[in-house]
């Protein structure tokens, strides 16, 4: 295996605009993309504009950053202009969709997989109080998710399907074609949950027809906390009507009219109050240059450096817990290194940033960022950690 380096990996030339790069090894994109060091001189230009232009910032560029981040988003997804609505987190988006439905009647489930996100399973389980028929399928080893048990599940009775592109635990990507094709047979619609895929795997709400997509721009996106996406299928988007709903969705906003709201257009429409601006200036930068770059080229360096963490766990004979194929494999490679909770404290210690997850191990999470010398450095510092422990045992 020979190991990229700067003159033949040219997404490294990319490291120079991420300051911890410096100082750690960041292999946790799964949890909190590295912060481009645009991000200081953006959040700076928010600071300028609000101390120069006060109120008038909402008129002049606030109110309309709403639509400008969403595109900037969608334009990674092939989501059209105006499609994509921005939020403070996917747990809100999964309720302003669900919020577009009524579980009264007789189309009232909701089928799911245990792998989903817990967030994303505490709000959908959260509204059996509210008359929906929740199903929940199970993953049979912790990695998989069987979509034959999806498919057999979506019937005529199914009003939503709520999935996971890439599952957070293993980092499985799932097909998202099969499911949608079904739920559509049987008029379900699908609520794609991309947050582990965007940035890294590539996404086509086009090609999916998927109904809805939602996400955050804080980890493969590297724009920071407080900026979630929903992308709203554009013909259902000119009907839905949420009802978590506020004053930036109706179509006279500043009229303040009383009564009854009247829908505007998305991307509007599916929003409710104040937004938060300046989590939309700490986004752009990242968003820039994710587009710059192209996720097809990060997905193609990062297949390559999770094959490598994979070999180098194999050689170790710890357990791998994702996928084999990288075909079917994220961004995230857990492995299960004997005292993984232990291990990974002191690759903490040592600036290794990886996590830990209980019935997962070691979760590796490299990006475009990181080069193939420091996975083996990764993966030698957890020899050396586990040598120490031994002798200290
Ligand atoms: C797949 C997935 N969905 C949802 C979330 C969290 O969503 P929220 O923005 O509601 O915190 C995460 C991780 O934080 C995730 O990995």
């Amino acid at each position: 295996m020979t190991a990229l380096n700067a003159g033949t990996d040219d997404l490294l030339r990319y490291r120079s605009e991420f300051p911890i790069l410096e100082r750690t090894t960041y292999m946790i994109s799964n949890s909190l993309g590295a912060m481009p060091r645009a991000v200081a001189e953006s959040l700076q230009s928010y600071c300028d504009v609000w101390a120069t232009r006060g109120v008038r910032a909402w008129e002049e560029t606030w109110w309309m950053m709403s639509r400008e981040v969403g595109d900037a988003i969608g334009v990674l997804m092939n989501a059209p202009s105006g499609s994509v609505s921005v939020h403070q987190n996917v747990t809100l988006c999964q309720a302003v969709v669900a919020s577009c439905f009524d579980f009264s009647g007789r189309r009232n489930k909701v089928v799911y997989s245990d792998m989903n996100f817990p967030s994303v399973m505490y709000f959908w389980e959260a509204q059996r109080s509210r008359g929906a028929r929740v199903h929940m399928v199970r993953t049979p080893d912790g990695i998989h998710v069987p979509v034959e048990g999806l498919l057999e599940a979506i019937d005529e009775e199914t009003l939503l399907v709520p999935i996971s592109h890439v599952v957070f635990r293993s980092s499985y990507i799932k097909d998202v074609k099969a499911i949608v094709e079904k739920a559509h047979r049987v008029g379900a619609l699908v609520v794609l949950d991309a947050f582990q895929s965007l940035g890294n795997v590539p996404l086509d709400v086009e090609a999916l027809n998927v109904d809805f997509a939602t996400g955050g721009v804080l980890k493969w996106l590297c724009g920071g906390p407080g900026t979630a996406y929903l992308y709203v299928r554009p013909d259902l988007g000119a009907k839905l009507e949420p009802k978590i709903t506020g004053w930036f969705a109706h179509q006279n906003p500043f009229e303040f009219e009383i009564g009854p709201t009247k829908y505007g257009q998305p991307p509007y429409r599916f929003m409710q109050g104040t937004s938060n601006v300046p989590g939309y200036y700490a986004a752009l930068p990242g968003l820039r240059m994710i587009r710059e770059i192209g996720v097809e080229r990060i997905r193609e360096k990062s297949s390559r450096m999770t094959s490598r963490l994979i070999e180098l766990a194999d050689q170790r004979g710890w357990k791998v817990n994702a996928p084999r194929d990288a075909a079917k494999r994220g961004g995230t490679v857990a492995i299960d290194i004997p005292n993984s909770r232990d291990v990974c404290q002191e690759l903490l210690r040592r600036d290794v940033l990886v996590d830990y997850r209980p019935n997962a191990g070691v979760r590796f999470s490299p990006h475009f960022y990181n080069t193939m010398e420091e996975i083996d450095r990764a993966i030698k510092t957890v020899d050396e950690i586990l040598r120490e422990m031994k002798v200290h045992a």
